[in-house]
Protein backbone atom coordinates (compact mmCIF):
# COMPACT_ATOMS: atom_id res chain seq x y z
CA UNK A 1 0.00 0.00 0.00
CA UNK A 2 3.01 2.56 0.64
CA UNK A 3 4.36 4.70 -1.67
CA UNK A 4 6.82 6.33 0.61
CA UNK A 5 4.04 9.22 1.38
CA UNK A 6 5.00 9.41 4.71
CA UNK A 7 8.85 9.52 5.65
CA UNK A 8 9.57 8.29 9.74
CA UNK A 9 13.22 8.93 10.42
CA UNK A 10 14.35 8.73 13.95
CA UNK A 11 16.97 10.96 15.53
CA UNK A 12 17.10 9.97 19.30
CA UNK A 13 14.15 10.26 21.17
CA UNK A 14 12.56 12.11 18.33
CA UNK A 15 10.73 11.30 15.15
CA UNK A 16 10.44 13.50 12.41
CA UNK A 17 7.62 12.33 10.00
CA UNK A 18 6.98 13.98 7.01
CA UNK A 19 4.40 14.06 4.52
CA UNK A 20 5.56 13.04 1.44
CA UNK A 21 3.92 14.29 -1.69
CA UNK A 22 6.01 17.32 -2.49
CA UNK A 23 4.31 17.11 -6.00
CA UNK A 24 0.85 18.06 -4.56
CA UNK A 25 1.79 20.18 -2.23
CA UNK A 26 2.08 17.35 0.20
CA UNK A 27 -2.06 17.36 0.50
CA UNK A 28 -3.73 14.58 2.26
CA UNK A 29 -5.14 11.70 0.26
CA UNK A 30 -6.55 8.92 1.74
CA UNK A 31 -3.24 6.67 1.57
CA UNK A 32 -1.26 9.53 3.49
CA UNK A 33 -4.29 9.50 5.85
CA UNK A 34 -4.20 6.01 6.57
CA UNK A 35 -0.10 6.14 6.95
CA UNK A 36 -0.17 8.52 9.32
CA UNK A 37 -3.02 7.18 10.98
CA UNK A 38 -0.73 3.88 11.76
CA UNK A 39 2.07 5.45 12.39
CA UNK A 40 0.66 8.25 15.26
CA UNK A 41 -1.04 5.10 16.69
CA UNK A 42 2.23 3.07 16.45
CA UNK A 43 4.18 6.05 18.19
CA UNK A 44 1.71 6.26 21.07
CA UNK A 45 3.01 3.18 22.78
CA UNK A 46 6.89 3.89 22.00
CA UNK A 47 7.76 5.19 25.27
CA UNK A 48 11.78 5.60 23.76
CA UNK A 49 9.96 8.40 21.67
CA UNK A 50 9.58 11.94 23.58
CA UNK A 51 8.44 14.34 20.82
CA UNK A 52 7.41 13.91 17.25
CA UNK A 53 8.26 16.34 14.62
CA UNK A 54 5.84 16.82 11.51
CA UNK A 55 7.15 18.62 8.17
CA UNK A 56 6.58 18.53 4.73
CA UNK A 57 8.67 17.16 1.67
CA UNK A 58 10.06 20.12 -0.05
CA UNK A 59 10.69 23.62 0.12
CA UNK A 60 7.23 25.08 -1.04
CA UNK A 61 4.66 23.24 1.07
CA UNK A 62 4.08 21.96 5.06
CA UNK A 63 0.66 20.73 3.55
CA UNK A 64 -1.89 22.39 1.31
CA UNK A 65 -4.89 20.26 2.58
CA UNK A 66 -6.95 17.74 1.33
CA UNK A 67 -6.15 16.50 -2.21
CA UNK A 68 -8.47 17.92 -4.53
CA UNK A 69 -7.86 15.74 -7.22
CA UNK A 70 -8.72 13.03 -5.38
CA UNK A 71 -11.78 15.02 -3.87
CA UNK A 72 -13.01 15.44 -7.44
CA UNK A 73 -13.26 11.30 -8.10
CA UNK A 74 -15.57 10.57 -4.60
CA UNK A 75 -18.39 10.47 -3.99
CA UNK A 76 -20.46 12.65 -1.29
CA UNK A 77 -20.42 9.56 0.83
CA UNK A 78 -16.71 9.08 0.44
CA UNK A 79 -15.97 12.87 0.73
CA UNK A 80 -18.07 12.21 4.75
CA UNK A 81 -15.34 9.06 5.72
CA UNK A 82 -12.16 11.31 4.33
CA UNK A 83 -13.75 13.95 6.58
CA UNK A 84 -14.40 11.69 9.42
CA UNK A 85 -11.26 9.93 8.98
CA UNK A 86 -8.79 13.45 8.81
CA UNK A 87 -10.75 14.50 12.07
CA UNK A 88 -10.19 11.97 13.67
CA UNK A 89 -6.58 11.06 12.93
CA UNK A 90 -6.18 14.91 13.67
CA UNK A 91 -8.03 14.55 17.04
CA UNK A 92 -5.78 11.52 17.86
CA UNK A 93 -2.42 13.72 17.68
CA UNK A 94 -3.90 16.63 19.88
CA UNK A 95 -4.27 14.02 22.17
CA UNK A 96 -0.98 12.46 21.69
CA UNK A 97 0.66 11.19 24.96
CA UNK A 98 3.65 13.25 23.79
CA UNK A 99 4.86 16.65 22.31
CA UNK A 100 4.08 17.00 18.72
CA UNK A 101 5.88 20.20 17.15
CA UNK A 102 4.45 21.44 13.67
CA UNK A 103 7.75 22.63 11.09
CA UNK A 104 5.21 24.95 8.86
CA UNK A 105 8.14 24.94 6.30
CA UNK A 106 5.93 26.80 3.28
CA UNK A 107 2.19 26.44 2.33
CA UNK A 108 -0.32 25.47 4.98
CA UNK A 109 -3.42 25.68 3.46
CA UNK A 110 -6.97 24.28 4.81
CA UNK A 111 -6.36 20.50 6.28
CA UNK A 112 -2.60 21.66 6.39
CA UNK A 113 -2.94 24.50 8.39
CA UNK A 114 -5.16 22.67 10.69
CA UNK A 115 -2.65 19.76 11.50
CA UNK A 116 -0.72 22.31 12.41
CA UNK A 117 -3.19 23.26 14.58
CA UNK A 118 -3.58 20.01 16.06
CA UNK A 119 0.03 20.01 17.13
CA UNK A 120 1.12 21.55 20.80
CA UNK A 121 3.59 24.09 19.10
CA UNK A 122 4.41 25.77 15.85
CA UNK A 123 7.20 27.07 14.50
CA UNK A 124 7.27 28.50 10.95
CA UNK A 125 9.64 29.34 8.50
CA UNK A 126 9.53 32.84 6.72
CA UNK A 127 8.36 31.57 3.61
CA UNK A 128 5.14 29.97 5.35
CA UNK A 129 1.75 30.92 4.77
CA UNK A 130 -1.20 29.64 6.01
CA UNK A 131 -5.13 30.28 6.01
CA UNK A 132 -8.11 28.02 6.28
CA UNK A 133 -9.30 28.60 3.16
CA UNK A 134 -12.23 26.15 2.82
CA UNK A 135 -14.89 28.63 2.57
CA UNK A 136 -13.57 29.39 -0.90
CA UNK A 137 -14.47 26.11 -1.51
CA UNK A 138 -17.80 26.80 -0.37
CA UNK A 139 -16.93 24.03 2.34
CA UNK A 140 -15.79 24.59 5.80
CA UNK A 141 -13.16 23.57 7.78
CA UNK A 142 -14.02 20.07 8.29
CA UNK A 143 -10.59 19.00 10.53
CA UNK A 144 -11.11 20.74 13.86
CA UNK A 145 -10.27 24.51 12.25
CA UNK A 146 -13.66 26.04 13.44
CA UNK A 147 -12.68 24.97 16.56
CA UNK A 148 -9.14 25.18 17.06
CA UNK A 149 -8.54 28.51 15.48
CA UNK A 150 -10.74 30.24 17.52
CA UNK A 151 -8.97 28.75 20.92
CA UNK A 152 -5.45 29.44 19.40
CA UNK A 153 -6.24 33.00 18.44
CA UNK A 154 -9.70 34.17 19.55
CA UNK A 155 -13.07 34.11 17.83
CA UNK A 156 -12.84 37.38 16.51
CA UNK A 157 -9.33 36.66 14.40
CA UNK A 158 -10.90 33.39 13.33
CA UNK A 159 -13.85 34.39 12.11
CA UNK A 160 -11.81 36.90 10.09
CA UNK A 161 -10.06 33.95 8.90
CA UNK A 162 -12.22 31.54 8.05
CA UNK A 163 -14.71 34.11 6.52
CA UNK A 164 -12.16 35.72 3.95
CA UNK A 165 -10.51 32.46 3.86
CA UNK A 166 -7.86 34.80 3.55
CA UNK A 167 -3.84 33.60 4.17
CA UNK A 168 -1.61 34.75 6.71
CA UNK A 169 1.80 35.11 6.02
CA UNK A 170 4.71 34.06 9.21
CA UNK A 171 5.20 37.72 10.41
CA UNK A 172 1.22 37.69 11.01
CA UNK A 173 1.03 34.17 11.78
CA UNK A 174 3.56 34.89 15.02
CA UNK A 175 2.12 38.12 15.80
CA UNK A 176 -1.89 36.75 16.11
CA UNK A 177 -0.44 33.76 17.96
CA UNK A 178 -0.77 31.08 15.40
CA UNK A 179 2.20 29.79 15.39
CA UNK A 180 5.03 30.43 18.43
CA UNK A 181 7.92 31.06 16.57
CA UNK A 182 9.22 31.86 12.86
CA UNK A 183 12.78 31.29 11.31
CA UNK A 184 14.66 30.84 7.74
CA UNK A 185 13.64 27.84 6.17
CA UNK A 186 17.37 26.56 6.37
CA UNK A 187 17.17 26.38 10.05
CA UNK A 188 13.74 25.44 10.42
CA UNK A 189 14.26 21.73 11.40
CA UNK A 190 17.37 22.66 13.68
CA UNK A 191 15.23 24.85 15.26
CA UNK A 192 12.43 22.34 16.17
CA UNK A 193 14.95 19.83 17.35
CA UNK A 194 16.17 22.64 19.42
CA UNK A 195 12.65 22.91 20.93
CA UNK A 196 12.20 18.74 20.94
CA UNK A 197 15.89 18.35 22.69
CA UNK A 198 14.82 20.60 25.39
CA UNK A 199 11.60 18.61 25.83
CA UNK A 200 13.73 15.50 25.92
CA UNK A 201 15.62 16.71 29.13
CA UNK A 202 12.25 16.58 31.01
CA UNK A 203 10.20 13.53 32.69
CA UNK A 204 8.15 11.55 30.01
CA UNK A 205 4.86 11.15 32.45
CA UNK A 206 5.37 15.13 33.82
CA UNK A 207 5.59 15.80 30.24
CA UNK A 208 2.40 13.32 29.42
CA UNK A 209 0.54 14.87 32.70
CA UNK A 210 0.61 18.52 31.54
CA UNK A 211 -0.20 18.04 28.08
CA UNK A 212 -3.32 16.06 29.56
CA UNK A 213 -4.15 18.65 32.33
CA UNK A 214 -3.40 21.49 29.48
CA UNK A 215 -5.93 20.00 26.86
CA UNK A 216 -8.54 18.54 29.38
CA UNK A 217 -8.43 21.48 31.40
CA UNK A 218 -8.58 23.93 29.47
CA UNK A 219 -11.90 22.88 27.94
CA UNK A 220 -14.21 23.07 31.35
CA UNK A 221 -14.09 25.49 33.89
CA UNK A 222 -11.54 26.83 36.16
CA UNK A 223 -12.82 24.77 38.61
CA UNK A 224 -12.89 21.41 36.88
CA UNK A 225 -9.35 22.07 35.28
CA UNK A 226 -7.76 22.74 38.57
CA UNK A 227 -9.59 19.36 39.79
CA UNK A 228 -7.87 17.35 36.40
CA UNK A 229 -4.85 19.27 37.18
CA UNK A 230 -4.64 18.00 40.79
CA UNK A 231 -5.20 14.40 39.48
CA UNK A 232 -2.50 14.68 36.98
CA UNK A 233 -0.04 15.80 39.25
CA UNK A 234 -0.62 13.26 41.50
CA UNK A 235 -0.04 10.94 38.72
CA UNK A 236 3.80 12.07 39.25
CA UNK A 237 4.07 11.34 42.73
CA UNK A 238 5.05 7.67 42.86
CA UNK A 239 7.10 7.88 40.16
CA UNK A 240 10.86 6.71 40.03
CA UNK A 241 11.59 9.61 37.97
CA UNK A 242 10.20 11.99 40.97
CA UNK A 243 13.13 10.93 43.24
CA UNK A 244 15.62 11.20 40.52
CA UNK A 245 15.03 14.49 39.57
CA UNK A 246 15.24 15.62 43.38
CA UNK A 247 18.55 13.17 43.43
CA UNK A 248 19.86 14.77 40.90
CA UNK A 249 19.09 18.33 42.25
CA UNK A 250 21.03 17.55 45.42
CA UNK A 251 24.16 15.94 43.93
CA UNK A 252 24.36 18.91 41.33
CA UNK A 253 23.94 16.38 38.55
CA UNK A 254 21.72 16.01 34.90
CA UNK A 255 18.38 13.70 35.89
CA UNK A 256 18.15 10.35 34.08
CA UNK A 257 14.86 9.88 33.19
CA UNK A 258 13.06 6.92 32.55
CA UNK A 259 10.09 7.56 32.16
CA UNK A 260 8.87 5.07 35.01
N1 LIG B 1 -4.67 19.06 -3.92
C1 LIG B 1 -4.14 18.52 -5.03
N2 LIG B 1 -3.15 19.11 -5.73
C2 LIG B 1 -2.68 20.28 -5.28
C3 LIG B 1 -3.19 20.89 -4.12
C4 LIG B 1 -4.22 20.23 -3.43
N3 LIG B 1 -4.75 20.72 -2.30
N4 LIG B 1 -2.52 22.05 -3.93
C5 LIG B 1 -1.63 22.14 -4.91
N5 LIG B 1 -1.72 21.07 -5.73
C6 LIG B 1 -0.94 20.78 -6.92
C7 LIG B 1 -1.30 21.70 -8.07
O1 LIG B 1 -2.48 21.26 -8.72
C8 LIG B 1 -0.07 21.59 -8.93
O2 LIG B 1 -0.09 20.40 -9.64
P1 LIG B 1 -0.01 20.43 -11.28
O3 LIG B 1 1.41 20.89 -11.53
O4 LIG B 1 -0.25 19.02 -11.66
O5 LIG B 1 -1.03 21.40 -11.72
C9 LIG B 1 1.05 21.46 -7.89
O6 LIG B 1 0.42 21.04 -6.68
C10 LIG B 1 1.72 22.78 -7.62
O7 LIG B 1 0.74 23.72 -7.30
P2 LIG B 1 0.62 25.15 -8.01
O8 LIG B 1 -0.79 25.64 -7.83
O9 LIG B 1 1.15 25.07 -9.41
O10 LIG B 1 1.65 25.97 -7.12
P3 LIG B 1 1.52 27.46 -6.63
O11 LIG B 1 2.76 27.72 -5.85
O12 LIG B 1 1.16 28.36 -7.73
O13 LIG B 1 0.25 27.44 -5.61
C11 LIG B 1 -1.09 26.67 -3.76
C12 LIG B 1 0.26 26.61 -4.48
C13 LIG B 1 -1.05 25.63 -2.66
C14 LIG B 1 -1.28 28.05 -3.15
C15 LIG B 1 -2.24 26.38 -4.76
O14 LIG B 1 -1.93 25.19 -5.46
C16 LIG B 1 -3.57 26.18 -4.08
O15 LIG B 1 -4.26 27.15 -3.78
N6 LIG B 1 -3.96 24.90 -3.82
C17 LIG B 1 -5.21 24.59 -3.21
C18 LIG B 1 -5.05 24.68 -1.70
C19 LIG B 1 -6.38 24.55 -1.00
O16 LIG B 1 -7.36 25.19 -1.32
N7 LIG B 1 -6.40 23.68 0.03
C20 LIG B 1 -7.55 23.47 0.83
C21 LIG B 1 -8.19 22.21 0.43
S1 LIG B 1 -9.65 21.94 1.38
Amino acid sequence: MSDNVLLAEERGSVVILTLNRPEVMNAFNFILLHELKEKIEELRFRPDVRVVIIIGAGQKAFCAGADLKERITLSDVQVKEFIFTIRNLFTSIEYLNKPVIAAVNGVALGGGTELALAGDIRIASLNATMGLTETRLAIIPGAGGTQRLPRLVGRGKAKELIFTGKRVGAEEALQIGLVNQICEQDVLLDKCMEMAQLICETGPIAIEQAKYAINFGLETDLTTGLAIESNAYWVTIPTEDRLEGIAAFREKRKPVYKGK
